[in-house]
């Protein structure tokens, strides 16, 4: 709002300018004795100059600041969204294509709240009292007259607007490709050297390179016509004003001084009227922009939980009754028919070939999915009438892939729960046998680790996600093959220490290591989404089912691999 008043204020003095220059001219012609008339005159334009020059200076300041806060919130309100969207929305969106809307669409938005919306208002009125001051003070058919081609000139700059920008995106991605390609080579330059294909990588790098430098070479073209197109319309009128208003000067009918403010206030039109067209394209993108945000911030999580029941503390008796579950993206299913239970307090492993939709089980236990048909039950609730904050709670689920932030050992262990407990994440770190590994780094606890700090081995990342998970102290823990990297004598020492750590708890083990899990009150053989068998391993040796294809199999590798 005060840079609006900034703005008027701008306008109202650019106005008095040329009207001020036709005054002092006139003065002239009449051959005064005392030029002090003049002097004020002159004096006034130089104010003027100075109150131009703060006025821009404020209303850039504030509306420009407003926008930026605009930008600053709307990010923030969007990065939130994008924190809490489904997992299913992550399956069916790249990650390239999020990060794209998170800067490209907001700083259009930016651009069509802050600067268009200034220079449209700015423009109509601008244009507007520009034209009332050229009818009132001079005269109003030559004001007609010369402004006729002037919507030609909005016209112009849309056109050439939408060239410039479609041009300028191309430039901005050949951009990206050399530096996508600068970066691979330099961090992938081992493998380029140990490959010998400094040339070939070199040969890409050119191509790339050149691609960029014609793109560029198109921008400029555009932009070269865009400035003589433009001052050549302006001409135009230009000539029409000479030449009708000349004549008028001659006969009389208007000043020689009035004329030199006319010619002065077209010249002041033509910017306006061409950053309207401008002005249009800034919208219609920022337009855009917004409806793909919104889209965004409008997406619903599919899991919904209905009837809700309020409870804390859950004990970790799970069913699974039937269950058959598609992904949103996918077409075939990827658990078909699914019952198992789980006692609580219980070891339960999943064990199968790859793909056969062990973790697929966690996901739905922790309602990362929907399940939409069968049912899946703990304690006896429908765990649709659990809220999945209560779920996340009682179920620590550790992931296949782990991930740690750039930060602090022991930040990353206890970053799931509020406040750092040393002792705890000391005696969880103990539990997942990792922390000696841990009281050897440098800084030991306060070592840095993540893409900024020390690179840390496959098993020791492993590990440490199941300390963070531990420190949740949940009634269920859930691993999904998230041991692979650390071998078996730890893998099973681990197991164990879960179990005779104090707490009842239910332990449900992904393993791809059937010796690690040989103990456990029940073990689901999984195949092609289909539970195939079921029991302890004593029961499934005796089955002579897949069971023990894959253990025989384990058991020789080991044999072949000792000797
Ligand atoms: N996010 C997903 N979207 C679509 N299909 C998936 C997704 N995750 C897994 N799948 C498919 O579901 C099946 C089971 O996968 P998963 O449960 O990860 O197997 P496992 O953990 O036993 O190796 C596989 O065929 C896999 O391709
Ligand atoms: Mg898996």
């Amino acid at each position: 709002m005060v840079g609006s008043v900034f703005l008027i204020v701008v306008d109202i003095l650019m106005i008095m300018v040329p009207r001020i220059t036709g005054i002092v001219i006139d003065t002239l012609r009449a051959a005064p004795d005392d030029l002090s008339t003049v002097r004020v005159l002159l004096l006034g334009i130089v104010g003027i100059a100075f109150g131009l020059f703060f006025s821009r200076f404020f209303w850039r300041v504030f509306i420009m600041g407003a926008a930026r806060r605009f930008e600053y919130f709307s990010k923030e309100v969007l990065f939130d969204k994008l924190l809490s969207l489904p997992a299913s929305y992550y399956d069916r969106t790249r990650v390239g294509d999020l990060m794209a809307r998170f800067t490209n669409d907001v700083n259009a938005m930016r651009m069509a709240f802050g600067p268009a919306i200034v220079m449209m208002v700015d423009g109509f009125f601008l244009t507007a009292i520009t034209i009332i001051a050229m009818g009132s003070f001079v005269n109003w058919n030559l004001t007609l007259l010369s402004v006729a081609p002037l919507p030609a000139l909005a016209f112009v700059a849309t056109f050439f607007g939408r060239m410039i920008h479609r041009r300028f995106r191309a430039v901005q991605e050949a951009f990206s490709d050399v530096t996508d390609t600068a970066e691979e080579s330099i961090a992938g330059v081992r493998v380029v050297k140990s490959y010998g294909i400094e040339q070939l990588r070199s040969k890409t790098m050119e191509g790339i390179s050149n691609n960029y430098v014609a793109k560029n070479i198109a921008l400029v073209k555009i932009w070269g016509m865009f400035f003589p197109m433009i001052q050549g319309l302006a001409m135009l009128g230009v000539v029409i004003a000479i030449f009708f208003g000349g004549r008028m000067v001659i006969l009389g009918s208007i000043t020689l001084g009035e004329f030199v403010t006319f010619v002065g206030y077209l010249g002041m039109l033509i910017w306006p009227i061409a950053a309207f067209g401008w002005v249009l394209n800034i919208i219609q993108r920022g337009r855009a922009s917004y409806r793909r945000l919104k889209e965004i911030i409008e997406e619903k999580s599919d899991v919904k939980t209905v009837n809700p029941v309020k409870i804390r503390k859950l004990r970790g008796h799970i069913v699974f009754d039937n269950l058959t579950f598609t992904y949103p993206t996918a077409r075939e299913s990827s658990l078909m028919d699914v019952s198992l239970e789980i006692k609580a307090g219980s070891k339960v492993a999943l064990v199968g070939t790859t793909g056969s939709g062990k973790s697929t089980i966690g996901k739905l236990l922790g309602r990362v999915y929907p399940v939409l048909e069968g049912k899946i039950m703990i304690d006896g609730i429908d765990i649709t009438r659990l809220d999945p904050e209560i779920i996340r709670d009682n179920i620590a689920y550790v992931p296949q892939e782990t991930f740690l932030f750039s930060d602090t050992v022991r930040n990353n262990i206890a970053f799931a729960v509020d406040g750092v407990d040393k002792e705890k994440v000391e005696k969880y770190a103990k539990i997942a046998a990792v922390h000696n590994d841990i009281k050897g780094f440098s800084k030991g606890y306060d070592t840095i680790v993540g893409e900024r700090g020390v690179t840390l081995s496959g098993g020791q990342k492993q590990r440490i996600a199941i300390a963070r998970a531990l420190m949740k102290e949940a009634p269920v823990i859930f691993l999904d093959d998230c041991l692979s990297a650390v071998d078996t004598e730890t893998e099973a020492r681990i197991l164990k220490s879960l179990q005779n750590s104090g707490i009842e708890r239910t332990i449900i083990v992904i393993s791809h290591r059937l010796k690690a899990v040989v103990d456990s009150d029940v073990i689901y053989v999984m195949h092609d989404g289909k539970v195939l068998e079921q029991g302890t391993h004593s029961e499934l040796l005796e089955n002579y089912g897949l069971y023990r294809k894959m253990y025989e199999r384990q058991m020789l590798e080991e044999k072949l691999e000792g000797e």
